[in-house]
């Protein structure tokens, strides 16, 4: 089961301690749950200013006089690229290696410190020639290139925001991205690797700004696929030409602590994504920490790998600047896991001596499934730390992992964490904790979490209820770009009637009788699909943009390999009933949603139904149709206005 029921979840009784040899070389000591204890917000301006540079030290760490809009380290000012790069070459760690990156097709390059610091300095003048600044939005739509991490450091070195948008997206998603964000720039590729064959993204972008106005008035684009790419004068530009053309010389300014850093778009429970908006020295300042902590770096020895995109917040807090942050050297890989063949991954871990090693628990299981035989094939014994991210991870998974991955001793940290938290909140830390398969464990130093039942009461082990985190934090979303009301509503608003302010995370969860948090998935119609997000709405409002689509409902369905799968049932107009086949009709919308959202929100399955269930006040009771989803006896339909509808529904399907 990949994900967690309660009950099989009590039942889990394994424990395993870290060895005293771990404990004693640990980054992370007890006194940061004591400090962070005694004083909250005294611990985060310690850690603000033992991880960051400041180019103006802060005097006020926290102002949380008008919730939920918070300020951290407001009068302070801080160059984020500044110190992902410039310092560690100032401190003499210019010559270590920053990126050994690795292409799809086995091209590999090595990038220190020093070489990255001179590239982004080269890209900012170029980016800045082109007058992106401080108050600017780029876009960047790129392959997992270094060339990706080195434009959203140039755009941070200005003081600009930069806005990813994952290269699996599609160009649909890409225009609804630059246009909220009014982008300036957009940086993209002639093409990425995936699977043996190169992939547009260049194509993409030009049809995203085919019709009607755009605020985008560049299109710098990298050469990497080396495939024909349409042209439009004035407005594209290559990459290198630019960068070879740009001044060497950049000088670091100091911005607001509180300037916009990127905004990021997350499905939420309504059909259009949120741009989530972090900003610079709090979002920095956990970042750093956590992935020093969590992960027990020891830059000078440790190579790290976290396998996210940089199109996701993964990628963007633990590769881009939780890492570079710490000094870091980190594995950057551009293709998929099994691509040219299935020990792809453990190929790279051999051949960099990967020592902390961060995925998802939906490639664990694709692992476990292919056989231990063929990680066995290589030499592993450079790891000695693993984490998980993105869903639950189920007991079973976290075991294989630890065994096969990690020859049985490496911990496993599972880190429970959003796109609107920033950064890690949930996690063990190494050295300290006892781990427990399948709990994600404790709130991190200085964060305070609690799960409440609906009427805002705490629950009680070991009952469910919804997780809420109860004090602001330094890497917390600071809002949704240009739309303060949406904000307030979906965070803040489910637990209005207490005192206090309560960031509502969307999760269920429970607490065992030793304080360690087990998640349960989400409570929302938001699914997990291979640890990435995706709106039920949204992709219902996809299926029914499609003109012989009447009705959809969309629900994720349990899915072995990836957590959850997307299953749509749609009824079709009816003068389109007779046109094609059921297996035509599904087909054609699987692509159609493709098209609309991009590859990952492709419907597992599409049922062509007669009927939706509804109850009498006409909402869709998804409930049912995730019981005929996944091949179970189908609940309660007493509150159904017509309830022979389900019947017919799955008669139909038998
Ligand atoms: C889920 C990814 C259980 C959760 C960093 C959350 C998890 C959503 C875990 C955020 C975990 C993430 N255990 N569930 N360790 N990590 N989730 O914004 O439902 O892509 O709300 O951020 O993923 O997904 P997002």
């Amino acid at each position: 089961m990949p994900s967690n029921s309660i009950d099989s979840l009590l039942h889990e009784s394994r424990r395993f301690a870290p060895s005293e040899a771990f404990s004693a070389a640990s980054e992370a000591s007890a006194d940061l749950y004591t400090s962070a204890k005694e004083d909250r917000v005294e611990f985060w301006a310690d850690k603000a200013r033992e991880y960051v540079h400041w180019h103006k030290p802060f005097t006020e760490t926290l102002d949380w006089s008008t919730p939920p809009f918070a300020k951290w380290f407001a009068d302070g000012e801080l160059n984020v690229a500044y110190n992902c790069l410039d310092r560690h070459v100032l401190a003499g760690n210019g010559d270590r290696v920053a990126i050994h990156w690795e292409g799809e097709p086995g091209d590999s390059r090595s990038i220190t410190y020093a070489e990255l610091t001179a590239e982004v300095k080269r890209a900012a003048n170029a980016m800045a020639a082109l007058g992106v600044g401080q108050g600017d939005v780029v876009a960047i739509y790129m392959p997992l290139v270094p060339e990706a991490v080195i434009a959203m450091l140039a755009t941070v070195r200005l003081g600009a925001a930069h806005s990813v948008v994952f290269g699996g997206f599609s160009a649909e998603s890409l225009r609804s991205r630059i246009d909220d964000a009014s982008a300036k720039l957009v940086v993209t590729a002639d093409g990425g690797w995936r699977k043996g064959k190169v992939f547009p993204l260049k194509a993409a972008v030009d049809a995203a700004l085919a019709n009607g106005e755009s605020s985008v008035t560049n299109v710098l684009v990298v050469k990497r696929g080396d495939n024909e790419v349409e042209w439009t004068e004035g407005r594209d530009l290559w990459w290198h030409d630019q960068i070879e053309a740009a001044e060497p010389e950049h000088e670091a300014q100091g911005f607001p602590a509180e300037n916009p850093l990127f905004v990021l778009y997350t499905s939420g429970t309504t059909g259009k994504p949120k741009g989530i908006l972090h900003t610079s020295g709090g979002y920095l300042t956990q970042a750093a920490f956590t992935h020093k902590n969590v992960f027990d770096l020891k830059p000078e020895t440790d190579v790290y790998w976290c396998t996210a995109d940089v199109g996701w917040i993964t990628g963007h807090t633990y590769v881009t600047y939780g890492p570079l942050a710490n000094g870091a050297t980190q594995v950057l890989y551009e293709g998929t896991p099994d691509s040219p063949n299935p020990g792809r991954w453990w190929e790279i871990i051999q051949k960099f001596g990967v020592s902390i090693f961060y995925t998802a628990p939906t490639a664990i299981r694709s692992f476990m499934k292919a056989g231990r035989q063929i990680p066995e094939q290589f030499d592993l014994s450079s790891i000695r730390v693993l984490g998980s991210v993105g869903e639950p991870i189920n007991p079973e998974a976290w075991i294989w992992y630890r065994d096969v991955i990690g020859a049985g001793t490496a911990p496993i940290v599972d880190t429970w964490w959003q796109t609107e938290t920033g950064a890690i909140m949930i996690a063990a830390l190494p050295g300290l904790t006892t781990l427990k398969p399948g709990s994600a464990q404790v709130p991190i130093p200085g964060i305070k979490i609690d799960i409440l039942g609906e009427d805002g009461t705490r629950v009680d082990p070991p009952n469910g209820g919804l997780l809420v985190v109860s004090e602001p934090w330094p890497a917390m979303l600071r809002g949704i770009w240009g739309d303060p009301e949406r904000f307030k509503e979906t965070y803040w608003s489910k637990f209005a009637q207490l005192e206090g302010e309560q960031y509502f995370a969307g999760d269920g969860a429970h607490v065992d009788e030793d304080g360690d948090i087990w998640l349960l998935g989400r409570v929302d119609d938001v699914m997990n699909v291979s640890g990435h997000r995706l709106s039920t709405t949204e992709i219902e409002s996809a299926l029914v943009s499609n003109p012989i689509v009447a009705e959809a409902a969309v629900v994720g369905a349990a899915d072995e390999a990836t957590g959850q799968a997307v299953v749509a049932f749609v009824i079709l107009k009816s003068n389109q009933e007779h046109a094609q086949t059921a297996a035509e009709a599904s087909a054609l919308l699987r692509q159609h949603v493709a098209k609309e959202i991009g590859a990952i929100a492709r419907p597992r399955e599409i049922f062509i139904v007669a009927e939706l269930p509804k109850t009498r006040s006409g909402k869709i009771m998804r409930r049912l149709l995730q019981d005929v989803a996944e091949g179970r006896e189908i609940g309660d339909t007493t509150t159904l206005a017509d309830t022979t509808v389900m019947q017919i529904i799955s008669d139909k399907l038998n």
